[in-house]
């Protein structure tokens, strides 16, 4: 048996090698017969018609430039019927009939839309997250698409940032599991499969560090915290096996991250071993010249070409200049060889130098969108990332059998904001808002009365009184507010992130005349919400939750899904504590009570409003007899950490355990606290459960005094909990 296994075994590795060798031979004999010129094509990257996603800078010739060889790939380029056209110049009008490579910004969907990438994350789900990732890619690709501008895997710890809708949050743990998760999603196991999409790592790297959060702005910041804080989810990434990355558009501590050589060389082929292509992000070559670091765009060229960057996204600086730069010997022809083969090499891996129209099929187009079961997907996706942040007087659930409910609130019937940002090719009429689902919800014997109470934003409150009336009416008020779905994303950095105030000034009013309010936010970012923390009896994040956003929030209104997800970012109390995290280092003078000298605000606590990893259940979780195994564990040794969970409550539930160490002393400061593993664990009522995690010493890695990557012995903090602050603890000792 152990034979026949091994024999299998050596099989199956021997295709997989010959597979390989085989894409690497005909990469061979593809660029033997190519001209530097039809080289530099490839590494071409132009914007199509219809969609544009960054500044467009000159006017194109499309179909000139394709039959020149000048185009190795498009962005927004949509649809079965376009891509075919651009497909059928580049295949039978060019000399060597490369296929193009189609890419699109895929980021929560195609035509049916998961909840924003946030959203997923505050599942801690991972088959939530893969799922949302493949119904995308089946849609997509199914539309002419070959590569997916996703996962967003940058680290946010500043909500002023609008780009924090697209990731995971601000954990480099938590962020490194749903990167790996995204890139499986799309990618699945064969990527020449036709519901299967490349994947791409972005934006590489320290996006989310832009000072102030403020999109494209300059990130400075140690080697050290680059390193173990935003680039692990890269590596997560790598791991998994995404086939591309880009860059971004802003500067890493001086170095403008296209022409990073540092990082695009260095980190990403020679200690990761990454074999697929860089693309610049949009325009990101010639930016360079705003940046300072390249008088024009030759140099951006060169600078770029050498870095590592493959593929010029839209700056036509490739275009313009690298034949030349190469004829002049400023780029060695060999970076071009080396980029060409990358590129090819997707092309290969995609199936589409075999079958140029692989994904270019009508009637797949039109059975694949808004199927059954990816709207059954993206429902449930909906409900678990809901995230419960308060719940006085069991508001929620609320009963079906209730007689009148009051829905009231701009963001209640607004079906264009529940795709929040990167709507993909997402259509506002096939969105259910909040509205529709709760009438789906509840049967003709339950009156359901609505009124917006006031514009989303504007000061106008003269349909105040009309939305009161109704709320005194009702048995419940639903209050849907928050921000409409172009307040976060690309370039929608904000200096304050509250709620509007018309909406606040209508909470108020509201419960005023009923104190049975259900409020349920709708944003792309953690917000400041002091007064309704304070004030509302209830409040559940729901995040922009996508296509079936309504019926999967009003799953969890109605108490069918009992909501189990945690905050993936913390919520601050006010703006000014921005960069708010809660892997923050101790300080020389961390708080003490009694202690004048300490550091803090005057004005506001240093936590956050609601912790990283916070949400609450209709039920009630307690966490007990948290063990280590040993006291003292070897370098070589696993460490068991067992905690008991019991469902101490009324209703069955999931709870996300979250296991966090501290690193007391090291040969540099290390933070108060590290996720380091976490479970979903689903109890029945008054069940109860022993959870265990597993630490071996790679686990406690991260670079040292010598920027080696290595755990150090010493005393360790271990915690476990529902959420980042609320733990309990114990300890052990790592021992060489
Ligand atoms: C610019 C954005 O930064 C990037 O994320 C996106 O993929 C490109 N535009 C293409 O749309």
């Amino acid at each position: 048996m152990r034979n026949a296994i091994l024999l299998l075994t050596f099989f199956i590795v021997s295709i997989a090698n010959a597979q390989i060798k085989g894409i690497e031979q005909r990469i061979d004999s593809v660029m033997s017969l190519m001209t530097l010129e039809e080289k530099v094509g490839q590494m071409i990257q132009v914007n199509g018609k219809f969609v544009i996603t960054g500044p467009q800078m000159y006017d194109v010739d499309y179909e000139e430039q394709i039959k020149s060889g000048m185009v190795g790939s498009f962005l927004n380029a949509v649809g079965v019927d376009y891509t075919r056209d651009l497909q059928r110049i580049a295949v039978e009008e060019t000399r060597l009939g490369i296929p193009l490579l189609f890419g699109f910004d895929v980021i929560h969907g195609w035509r049916t839309t998961s909840p924003v990438p946030i959203a997923e994350s505050a599942s801690w789900d991972m088959e939530v997250v893969e799922n949302g990732a493949r119904v995308a890619a089946t849609e997509a690709a199914a539309a002419g698409q070959h590569w997916t501008f996703a996962p967003m895997v940058d680290i946010a710890r500043d909500p002023r940032w609008g780009r924090i809708v697209e990731g995971a949050g601000e954990d480099p743990y938590l962020g490194s599991k749903i990167a790996a998760a995204r890139v499986h999603g799309f990618q699945g196991d064969d990527l020449s499969a036709t519901n299967t999409i490349a994947a791409c790592a972005k934006h590489f790297a320290g996006y989310g560090a832009a000072e102030g959060g403020r999109d494209y702005n300059t990130a400075d910041m140690s080697e050290r915290t680059l390193r173990d804080i935003y680039l692990p989810p890269f590596k997560a990434a790598v791991d998994a096996g995404v086939q591309t990355f880009m860059t971004s558009l802003h500067e890493l501590s001086g170095v403008p991250t296209a022409g990073n050589k540092f990082l695009l060389d260095q980190v990403l082929r020679k200690e990761w071993g990454f074999d697929g292509f860089v693309v610049s992000d949009h325009s990101a070559l010639n930016e360079m010249i705003n940046h300072g670091i390249v008088e024009n765009q030759y140099d951006a060229s060169v600078l770029s070409a050498t870095a590592g960057c493959d593929m010029d996204m839209q700056s036509q600086a490739y275009f313009t200049h690298l034949k030349d730069a190469v004829q002049a010997g400023d780029v060695p022809i060999a970076k071009v060889n080396t980029s060409v083969r990358r590129i090819l090499r997707i092309k290969f891996r995609m199936g589409l130098m075999d079958d140029p129209y692989l994904y270019c099929n009508k009637e797949r187009e039109k059975n694949s969108m808004l199927t059954k079961e990816h709207l059954a997907i993206v429902r449930a996706a909906a409900s678990k990332s809901c995230v419960l942040l308060k719940n006085e007087n069991n508001i929620l659930p609320i009963s079906k059998k209730t007689k009148i409910i009051a829905v009231i609130g701009p963001l209640a019937n607004a079906a264009r904001d529940m795709n929040g940002s990167w709507r993909g090719q997402a259509n506002n009429n096939d969105v259910v808002s909040l509205l529709a689902g709760i009438k789906n919800a509840v049967s003709s014997k339950t009156e359901i009365l609505y009124h917006t109470g006031c514009g989303k934003k504007s000061d106008d409150k003269t349909v105040f009184q009309e939305a009161l009336e109704m709320a005194k009416k009702a048995d419940v008020v639903i209050l849907a507010i928050g921000e409409n779905g172009d307040q976060t994303g690309e370039n929608r950095s904000k200096s304050n992130i509250g709620i509007p105030e018309i909406q606040i000034e209508l909470a108020k009013e509201i419960l005023k005349v009923n104190k049975n309010v259900a409020t349920i936010l709708f944003n792309g970012r953690p917000i400041t919400m002091k007064w309704l923390a304070d004030n509302m009896p209830s409040i559940l994040e729901a995040w922009y939750p996508g296509t079936q956003g309504g019926n999967g929030v009003a799953d969890v209104i109605f108490g069918d899904y009992n909501p189990s997800g945690k905050l993936p970012a913390s919520f601050p109390i006010v703006v000014g504590q921005c960069p708010i995290y809660y892997n923050y280092k101790n300080t020389g003078r961390p708080i003490r009570e009694g202690f004048k000298w300490q550091t803090k605000y005057l004005d506001v606590p240093n936590k956050p409003l609601y912790p990283f990893g916070y949400g609450l259940s209709y039920t009630s979780f307690e966490y007990s007899n948290l063990l280590v195994n040993k006291k003292e564990v070897h370098f070589k040794e696993e460490l068991e950490v067992s905690v008991t969970l019991k469902n101490t409550g009324k209703y069955d539930g999931a709870e996300i355990v979250q296991l966090y160490v501290r690193d007391l002393f090291g040969s540099v400061t290390r933070p108060v606290k590290e996720l380091k593993g976490f479970e979903k664990v689903m109890l029945k009522a008054g069940e109860e459960k022993v959870v265990t995690f597993k630490l071996t010493s790679d686990d406690l890695r991260f670079h040292n005094i010598d920027m080696d990557y290595v755990a150090e012995k010493g005393d360790f903090k271990v915690f476990v909990g529902g959420n980042s602050n609320d733990v309990i603890e114990s300890e052990f000792k790592l021992i060489k």
